[in-house]
């Protein structure tokens, strides 16, 4: 089994105790049957993750390259003085680049669950800009935004899977579980944000 944990940035709490997600495990199952997942995206996932994980820093480039570009993106990342914080930016970074391996990586169980929410709180009010101790302008991420952004995180990933995959049916198969999961994760994340989510 992968040892996670090899460098832990601050912050990334996923095998800590969590608080429990409010959302159950039944309930992420029929959001799964929702997005059409099977166990063949699981497996596309784990290979993707063979492609993806020596290539982070290359696809958070891009990331950041687009938020960095984006005057309505950027200003999340705001210290107390509304200018982009360099520290917060490269402290979440860190984590993000936990996040794409552990997308493809991860059992989606209860943990995986915990962990969701938890960055589900990072982007709302209740948490964000607690982890690293920012006094940003930004109290939390729009979730509008949040929801625009499966597009960029989608679009941007198929020429770093093609550049890995063995043929025209394997990338499809790695892009379209990657799409999957990014939307699987951004509903989780969108539920404190919601009464009726
Ligand atoms: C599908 C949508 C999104 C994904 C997958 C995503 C991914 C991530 C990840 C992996 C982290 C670090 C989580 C951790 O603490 O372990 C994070 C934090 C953060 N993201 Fe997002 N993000 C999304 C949308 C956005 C948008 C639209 C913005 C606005 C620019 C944004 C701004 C931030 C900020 C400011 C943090 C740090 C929050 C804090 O203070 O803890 N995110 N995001």
């Amino acid at each position: 089994m992968k040892d996670h944990n090899m460098t832990r940035p601050n912050g990334y709490d996923y095998d800590t105790d969590l608080a429990p997600s409010p959302v159950s495990l039944a309930e992420l199952e029929l959001l799964k049957a929702t997005v059409l997942w099977s166990d063949d995206d699981t497996r596309a996932l784990r290979r993707a993750g063979t492609i993806l994980g020596p290539k982070v820093e290359d696809v958070l480039d891009v990331w950041y390259g687009f938020v960095a570009s984006s005057p309505h993106l950027v200003v999340s990342f705001a210290g107390s003085d509304g200018q982009p914080d360099g520290a917060y930016l490269g402290a979440v970074r860190q984590r993000f680049a936990k996040w794409i391996v552990d997308t493809c990586d991860r059992d989606y169980d209860q943990r995986w669950l915990d962990y969701q929410h938890e960055v589900a709180l990072r982007h709302h009010v209740t948490k964000k800009n607690v982890t690293d101790l920012v006094a940003s302008t930004a109290a939390y991420i729009p979730l509008r935004y949040l929801v625009a952004f499966i597009v960029p995180l989608t679009i941007t990933i198929r020429s770093f899977l093609a550049a890995g995959a063995s043929n025209a049916d394997e990338l499809d198969a790695m892009y379209n579980a990657w799409f999957k999961a990014v939307t699987l994760t951004a509903i989780l994340w969108a539920q404190p944000y919601s009464e009726a989510w």
